[in-house]
């Protein structure tokens, strides 16, 4: 049978980082580092250059991950791509990072599912590879965050972000332990004004977007451990949307994981969506957190409101 074994895993960061305190400034905000790492833990996030897409900073984590891989761009027969600022709504943005990368063949599409969207991607492309219809998928998630904030609402312009983080999927039929184990995908649109971009840019209600967080997350989590037989105690690491530190430790709480166990990179990258899991994913295999074999846990919530969770045995 076949399974989608990660291969390789990557990210970009653009170069330009902003602290609270410098972004207090940049954009003649009333607010105070102290206000947003306590009520956040986010410290700094960083910026796309004028000029560097969406489509740039996925094709930088793409090359990444087919360099971990080992694997040429040639191999690639999809690439899906989770984003909320795609650089234009058509072509695809997974169709210019194809162009990107030199890859003429095979298919490539975007998904939009918010902050939840690398989770669907994997979702999808784990059932294209399962079904035979891809043998080689790059699983994207890439944003411009920063580009569809209003810089006058204070309550929300602080905590987002910009970067791209991918993965490369492999279909692989010899029997074995590693690979995507399941995906758990919900939404729910009657909670769609909650969060959501009008007007060209990012609405959100913070505390009733918290409210739905916790539950969601631990319920899909729950699903995801029940539908593959295990345990919280079999987890050996929580790669979660990094949104706010209070919900990543909540869930590290639910779970019993030890502090050292749950990935976190709010504090440097802040929040950048569909862009968050893929890139910290990538951070903890880069630094060797992460080897052959863990399993990992990975859940999200994002606007929709759209949640899920994924378990993979790296
Ligand atoms: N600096 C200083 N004061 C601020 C700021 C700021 N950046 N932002 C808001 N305030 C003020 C408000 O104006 C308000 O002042 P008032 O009492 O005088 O009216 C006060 O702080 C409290 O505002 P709230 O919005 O109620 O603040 P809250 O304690 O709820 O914290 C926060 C806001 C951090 C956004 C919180 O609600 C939260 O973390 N929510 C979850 C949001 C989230 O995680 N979203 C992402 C998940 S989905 C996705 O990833 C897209």
């Amino acid at each position: 049978m076949l399974r989608s074994v990660i291969a390789g895993t990557g990210g970009y960061l653009p170069a330009r980082v902003l602290t609270n305190d410098q972004l207090a400034e940049a954009y003649n905000l009333d607010t105070s580092d102290a206000w947003i790492s306590e009520r956040t833990g986010i410290r700094r996030r960083h910026m796309a250059a004028p000029g560097e897409s969406t489509a740039d900073m996925a094709a930088a984590a793409c090359r990444e991950a087919l360099a971990q891989a080992g694997a040429d761009a040639s191999e690639v027969d999809a690439i899906i791509l989770a984003t909320a600022t795609p650089d234009s709504a058509f072509p695809s943005t997974a169709t210019r990072v194809q162009e990107k990368l030199g890859i003429h063949r095979g298919f490539s599409f975007d998904i939009s599912a918010a902050c939840t969207g690398f989770i669907y991607a994997v979702g999808v492309a784990d059932s294209m590879l399962r079904s035979g219809a891809c043998r080689c998928a790059l699983v994207i998630g890439a944003e411009a965050f920063t580009r569809i904030l209003d810089w006058t609402d204070r309550g929300t312009c602080v905590l987002f972000g910009d970067g791209a983080g991918a993965v490369l999927l492999r279909a692989e039929d010899e029997p074995g332990e590693r690979g995507i184990l399941s995906t758990h995908l919900h939404s729910d649109g009657r909670h769609g004004d909650i969060l959501q971009v009008e007007g060209g840019m990012v609405r959100m209600a913070g505390r009733e977007v918290f409210r739905h967080a916790v539950s969601k997350l631990a319920s899909a989590v729950d699903e995801a451990l029940a539908a593959n037989s295990l345990a919280k105690a079999d987890v050996q690491w929580l790669v979660p949307h990094q949104a706010n530190l209070r919900i990543i430790d909540a869930m590290g709480r639910k779970l019993g994981l030890p502090a050292e166990r749950v990935v976190v990179t709010v504090d440097r990258h802040a929040n950048t969506s569909a862009a968050s899991i893929p890139l910290a994913l990538a951070e903890a295999v880069r630094d060797g957190r992460i080897r052959q074999g863990d399993l990992v846990l990975m859940e999200a919530i994002g606007g929709g409101l759209t949640w899920g969770a994924a378990l993979a045995r790296f």
